[in-house]
């Protein structure tokens, strides 16, 4: 298995702090959860210009992106119904049209082979194609155990008058329903993140959707003492947005987008943007570019708070046990309501849906308050 992806970053000192650790993936082989089912990120849309070919990872398999010329993006399994080659690697765009650079067949990019270099019809074969959306900045690829075709779909992610998303990449021994319980996991805040909360958070589970809002104060280098109040959805266990409005005219967004590429190993993407209203007082010509310098300003200043924040937990999820029966105590957040939402995502059974009877289910998976 790679250790580290292209493109991702295993970091520096984040994961050296348990020098001698093992990690988790190494520890525990035998994966104690399934891949989930749903839509994942595998990559910014601006990341990819129309004509350009990407590859990235998902559940084990690779997969290519393609733009065409019209700036339709599509998501392709990665190798040629004619003998096999990688279309990530092989492969060029011509228009809406992808030609495999072995023997030169052709390809529409919604998948039906065009024609051939041999002046001969072409055969009855066609690209597997996979469903792709671009909502946001940001690509998402629907994966689902048996191939079957999204049951639901990602949110519609505003993206207008807002910077591109700045973020990175981090690949890390984990599983995304772990990254993703973070959100909930109200208790470790203020010990690993230095955030204190300045209510009891509110929290909903309603169908593919865990959302709620909270409020945080913590202190910053130069700033001192801040308090901002989020919102947070997770679609999913590969999508949450938390939105901040900073001030009036001024709103700044954050992504953690969990990717399943290998058992036990996540591409953890961070990513931010940010808007800010034109000030009115300006004349119109100025006021645009003005408002979108701010914006770029106020992206990178959260980014880098954010970002930084998150970082934290990367060394706890790559050495992490999966505890299938966690001893919760009064204070933590709603981990075992966040669980039993999680189980829908699954269309294999998780390892860890175990039967533990109906009156020790609630002692085992006790939520704190
Ligand atoms: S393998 Fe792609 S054209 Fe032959
Ligand atoms: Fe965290």
């Amino acid at each position: 298995m790679p250790w580290t992806t292209p493109g991702t970053r295993k970091s520096s000192k984040l994961f050296t702090r348990g020098a001698g650790a093992t990690p988790a993936n190494v520890a525990f082989p035998s994966a104690p959860l399934p891949y989930p089912d749903g839509w994942f990120c595998v990559g910014f849309g601006h990341e990819i210009d129309a004509g350009g070919i990407l590859t990235r990872r998902l559940t084990g398999e690779d997969v290519v992106l393609a733009r065409g010329a019209s700036g339709v993006l599509r998501a392709l399994r990665p190798h040629c119904p004619h003998l096999g080659a990688h279309l990530g690697v092989m492969g060029t765009v011509y228009g809406e049209e992808i030609v495999c650079g072995f023997h030169r067949f052709a390809f529409d990019l919604d998948g039906p082979c065009l024609r051939t270099s041999y002046g001969q019809p072409p055969p009855r074969a066609t690209l597997d194609t996979l469903p792709v959306r671009e909502t946001g900045g940001l690509v998402l690829v629907w994966r689902s155990r048996d191939g079957s075709p999204p049951t639901w779909e990602p949110p519609t992610i505003a993206s207008a008058g807002r910077q591109i998303p700045r973020g990175k990449t981090y690949e890390v021994a984990c599983h995304p329903q772990q990254t993703t319980e973070n959100v909930v996991d109200f208790g470790h805040l203020e010990h690993l993140h230095r955030a204190t909360l300045a209510r009891t958070p509110n929290v909903s589970f309603e169908g593919r959707v865990c959302s709620g809002d909270f409020e945080v104060t913590r202190t910053l280098p130069r700033l001192g003492q801040v308090s901002a109040k989020y919102t947070f959805r997770v679609y999913g266990l590969g999508l949450t947005v938390l939105d901040c409005d900073l001030s009036t005219g001024v709103a700044a967004r954050f992504f953690a987008l969990s990717t399943p590429v290998d058992p036990w190993l996540t591409h953890f993407r961070v990513a931010a943007t940010a808007t800010v209203e034109p000030i009115g007082k300006l004349p119109t010509a100025l006021a645009k570019p003005v408002s979108a310098v701010a914006a770029r300003l106020v992206r990178d200043v959260f980014y880098v708070v954010h970002a930084t924040g998150s970082a934290m937990d990367l060394p706890v999820w790559h050495y992490q046990k999966y505890q299938r029966a966690p001893r919760l105590a009064p204070g933590d957040g709603p981990i075992g309501r966040y669980r039993k939402w999680a189980e829908q995502f699954y269309s294999a059974p998780p390892v860890d849906r175990i039967d533990v009877g109906p009156d020790r289910r609630g002692e085992r998976l006790r939520e704190g308050r």
